[in-house]
């Protein structure tokens, strides 16, 4: 039988060790401020935000929502980052991706002061990264190392394949597992027998956004698998074809709308050593580091 990696008993770890630390800067200063930056209405986007505006009021973090529309400008969007870089009561500001397409991301992302970028895209703390020196790391990323460390899964010498190059995970994810001593491959759409280097995985991270498209043959049977995706089923012949005679499946679609499922195919999952399930896996995990970088910046910032 697989371990499944259960990331909401993670996140509740990580959220109580914040806790004290809130409660102190909240007693000698004021509680750490986050600004959340929410462009349009992107469905997807909207949940996340939801979701780190309610682990802001859980842990007693001073949160706030900025809604600007979807036709927004980039010089708009950049004198708002302007505006909270410059306020004193705000120490992380994070700017939901993706952006509108006029809108130059690079340079909102540019535009945001380093020491507030709480979700760790900012090139000076990619910079900071790459060098292997301290400063706020990705949070998606940074969550599944501390997956890996609360199941004392040791990485070193192991063959890590991460499969997806983003900015957000796929980059990050590969500097910190090789900075945990893995040999780290880094799989993308254009690699060439992809199966066949995944199955030599000893850790496998997949985070290409592909409902179940990693099958058996790309999963050896004792790998630890890590699943970033989060795809949602919105037809009945996917829900049928991915979870075959499962009912619960389908009257979840039948009440949600939706089926959430990983970019592993659950039928790949039950044969590997441990995983992360869709939902309750990588998800939680963001949130709490995001929380974690949050704090981090109010404490460097109130020089705690
Ligand atoms: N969009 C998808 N994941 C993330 C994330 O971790 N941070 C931000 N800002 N946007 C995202």
């Amino acid at each position: 039988m697989a371990l499944i990696l259960d990331g909401k008993q993670v996140r509740d770890r990580i959220l109580a060790s914040l806790r004290p630390r809130v409660e102190k800067l909240a007693e000698a200063a004021r509680p750490p401020g986050l600004a959340v930056v929410l462009v349009g209405h992107n469905p997807a986007s909207e949940i996340y935000v939801r979701g780190k505006v309610k682990a802001c009021e859980e842990l007693g973090i001073h949160s706030e929502k900025h809604l600007p529309t979807s036709d927004v400008t980039t010089e708009e969007l950049l004198f708002l980052i302007r505006s909270l870089n410059e306020r004193p009561d705000i120490d992380g500001i994070l700017v939901q991706l993706p952006l509108p397409e006029q809108v130059d991301e690079d340079a909102v992302l540019m535009a945001l002061d380093p020491v507030k970028d709480v979700d760790g895209f900012h090139p000076v703390n990619v910079g900071h990264l790459v060098a292997g020196r301290p400063g706020p790391r990705p949070c998606t990323p940074s969550g599944i190392m501390r997956l890996f460390q609360h199941y004392k899964i040791d990485l070193a010498g192991k063959r890590a394949v991460v499969i997806g190059r983003s900015g957000i995970v796929g980059k990050p994810m590969a500097l910190l597992l090789l900075y945990a001593n893995a040999t780290v491959t880094i799989c993308h759409s254009r690699t060439r027998g992809l199966a066949a280097e995944c199955g030599r995985a000893d850790v496998l991270v997949a985070a290409i956004g592909r409902p179940a498209f990693l099958t058996g043959e790309f999963v050896a049977p004792d790998a630890v698998v890590v699943d970033v995706g989060i795809n949602r089923l919105k037809d009945r012949q996917s829900v049928e074809r991915i979870f075959p005679g499962d009912p619960e499946k389908l009257e979840e679609l039948g009440l949600k709308g939706s089926v959430l499922v990983g970019d592993v195919h659950p039928a790949a999952l039950s044969q590997c050593a441990a995983y992360t399930p869709v939902p309750g896996g990588v998800g939680p995990l963001t949130i709490a580091m995001l929380m974690s970088n949050t704090v981090e910046a109010a404490e460097r910032r109130l020089g705690f």
